[in-house]
């Protein structure tokens, strides 16, 4: 298999870095807020991931360039929206600057009025329980509220491409995964 290597000795292309980081499957995210003037902000997130099982954490980054910043450091809350794979528009929808990326679109109120998205995998709301600057962007850690969860097959971002996923069909794939995860908790 052909394989590239890059020093990150700052002259480096930034495309490399990420391409190496494409190269790590994720879920793809909806992230929401209210902010004290009310405005609603969301955004496309993929770098969502669980932290912590009790107390329960989750963390995810923002870039500091992002205009929802200020909204997002002023609510101290945000809700968390796992896209199923039919909701590769939503993704996108998300991942536009817009005045009000919301027109349109049916939302509930959650806790903290966070706007809520529907026909969701699943929904974490969670109160920032911490902020700090990392590099480029600003790392959010939430305490995880409220959960809502649905089946359903999700949508994935790989390589920088929109895929759905395909379970494994062998024996190591269908092992016993529950028991090490209940080793966890
Ligand atoms: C699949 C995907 C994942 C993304 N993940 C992140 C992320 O984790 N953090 C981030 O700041 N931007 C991420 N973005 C980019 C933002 O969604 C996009 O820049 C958005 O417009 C930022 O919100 P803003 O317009 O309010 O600044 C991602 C975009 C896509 C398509």
């Amino acid at each position: 298999m052909p394989t590239s290597e890059v020093l990150l000795d700052g002259t480096h292309d930034p495309r490399q870095l990420r391409n190496a980081l494409g190269r790590f499957s994720t879920g793809v995210t909806v992230i929401t807020t209210r902010a004290p003037s009310g405005k609603r902000e969301g955004l496309t997130a993929n770098s969502f991931s669980a932290l912590s099982l009790s107390p329960p954490l989750v963390l995810w980054s923002l870039v500091s360039k992002s205009a929802s910043l200020p909204g997002f450091l002023a609510a101290g809350h945000f809700a968390i929206h796992v896209l199923a794979s039919n909701q590769a528009d939503i993704s996108h929808r998300f991942a536009t600057p817009s005045a009000d990326k919301f027109a349109g679109l049916a939302v509930e109120e959650g806790l903290d009025g966070a706007p809520l998205l529907s026909d969701v995998l699943a929904v974490f709301e969670c109160s920032t329980e911490r902020s700090l600057e990392a590099g480029d962007h600003v790392l959010f850690i939430g305490q995880v509220r409220r959960i809502r969860y649905a089946d359903g097959d999700p949508l994935i971002f790989n390589a920088g491409r929109y895929c759905t996923a395909l379970p494994m069909r062998s024996p190591t794939a269908e092992s016993d995964l529950d028991a090490v995860w209940d080793g966890l908790g």
